[in-house]
């Protein structure tokens, strides 16, 4: 019997809706700290202070949950989650329960024998943030000086200790034109897969979307770069990268949609379907000291709000790609139009579209400002 129908053959649209899939990833955001202070930071404006951080034996009980939930894939991220030292006690409750683990690292504390303890608990996997090719530009953007070293030092540890490294290259306008050397970097590191990542303007980024965006020359050259070197590099270095919202046509189906593959908890603990949820008013999340993740994931309110397509408005509500994209990123809608429930503004279809592309151009020409840097001391921080 499928598992919508009764014992009467009737739908059961709330036995159906209890069979949501579980997510396929949790990420983890053990802190905000970070030695780094990246203008286009992607934590949230309102950052969390050390003190009112997860205990050690919360975040061992909520990957307990992740594994009762059928979660497959933990991130261990941040901020910098090499500044928490119960970092390997956790990766080795993550491997006990069968999870795979990735880091997600700066790399600039990484050192050998951190490294070799965060391998014996049973971590799977390492990915370290790259800011540029060119070690001033990497550091000027980082604003750590020395960090470009440090980071080729720890991916190299990484490959030495046998485990699978990927790159994750944010890309704007003063790093977009190296696309070539930060491929062949990946290659010399020894690297499985390189992500190129634009910036997503939301939060701080926003700030300093003049200094960062790209024109659109530069995105068509750096995309030409990328599909030529997929061809040569196929079956050696997996390279991710798609076009930005803001030269887009059509939105990406942000995190593969509302509440569908993926959730995250913050470092005070909240649950959250994506990292920027908090930026959409009106939205009470719910706390891991409160709920567990199973209850949150099958019936919170707020993971409901924007999951499938019931909640679209038109044009997306009778669109064939619906189902494809989600109707793209809440958070985008949100920031942009003003109101998450609207189309995408990286949708061509959105009356919010040309605004975004004549926004973009505008900052295009913002010529070499200087980056506005992120930091507890320069940004908001709280609970
Ligand atoms: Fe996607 Fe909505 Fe645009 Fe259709 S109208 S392509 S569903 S964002
Ligand atoms: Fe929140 Fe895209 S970042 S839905």
């Amino acid at each position: 019997m499928p598992a919508a129908e009764t014992a009467t053959g009737r739908a059961d649209s709330t036995a159906a809706e209890r069979q949501i899939p579980p997510p396929w990833s949790l990420l983890m955001e053990l802190s905000h700290r970070c030695p780094l202070r990246c203008p286009y930071c992607s934590n949230p404006e309102t950052l969390v202070r050390r003190a009112a951080e997860l205990t050690t034996a919360d975040w061992l009980r909520v990957l307990d949950q992740a594994a009762g939930l059928g979660i497959h894939h933990i991130h261990f991220s941040g901020g910098e989650p090499l500044v928490r030292d119960d970092l390997e006690a956790l990766v080795a409750r993550a491997a006990g329960l069968g999870l795979y683990g990735n880091l997600i690292t700066a790399g600039t504390l990484l050192d050998r024998d951190r490294l070799a303890a965060l391998a014996g608990a049973g971590l799977d996997h390492v990915q370290i943030s790259l800011q540029d090719t060119d070690a001033g530009s990497a550091d000027l953007i980082a604003g750590l000086p020395g960090a470009f070293e440090a980071k080729l030092r720890a991916a190299a540890l990484v490959r030495e200790a046998g485990l699978p490294l990927t790159l994750n290259a944010v890309v704007h306008r003063r790093n977009i034109d190296r696309v070539a050397e930060l491929i062949a970097l990946a290659e010399r590191l020894d690297a499985a897969r390189i992500e190129i990542a634009h910036v997503q303007y939301y939060g701080w980024a926003l700030r300093n979307i003049d200094a960062l965006m790209p024109a659109i020359d530069q995105v068509e050259r750096a995309m030409a770069v990328v599909e030529e070197a997929r061809v040569r590099l196929k079956g050696r270095l997996t390279i991710d990268a798609v076009v930005p919202d803001y030269y887009a046509r059509r939105p990406k189906p942000c995190l593969g949609g509302w509440g569908r593959h993926g959730m995250m908890v913050t470092p005070s603990g909240r649950v959250l379907p994506c990292h920027a949820a908090e930026s959409i008013p009106g939205l009470q999340f719910p706390h891991v000291t409160a709920n567990g993740l199973a209850e949150i994931w099958q019936s919170d309110p707020a993971f409901r709000r924007f999951r499938g397509t019931d909640w679209m408005e038109e044009p997306c509500r009778s669109c064939p790609a619906k189902e494809v994209d989600f109707g793209g990123c809440r958070c985008q809608a949100m920031a942009i139009a003003g109101r998450a429930e609207a189309t995408d503004p990286a949708c061509a279809l959105s009356p919010h579209h040309g605004w975004l592309r004549q926004r973009a151009e505008r900052a295009a020409s913002g010529g070499d400002r200087p980056y506005a840097y992120r930091s507890f001391a320069g940004g908001k921080a709280g609970a």
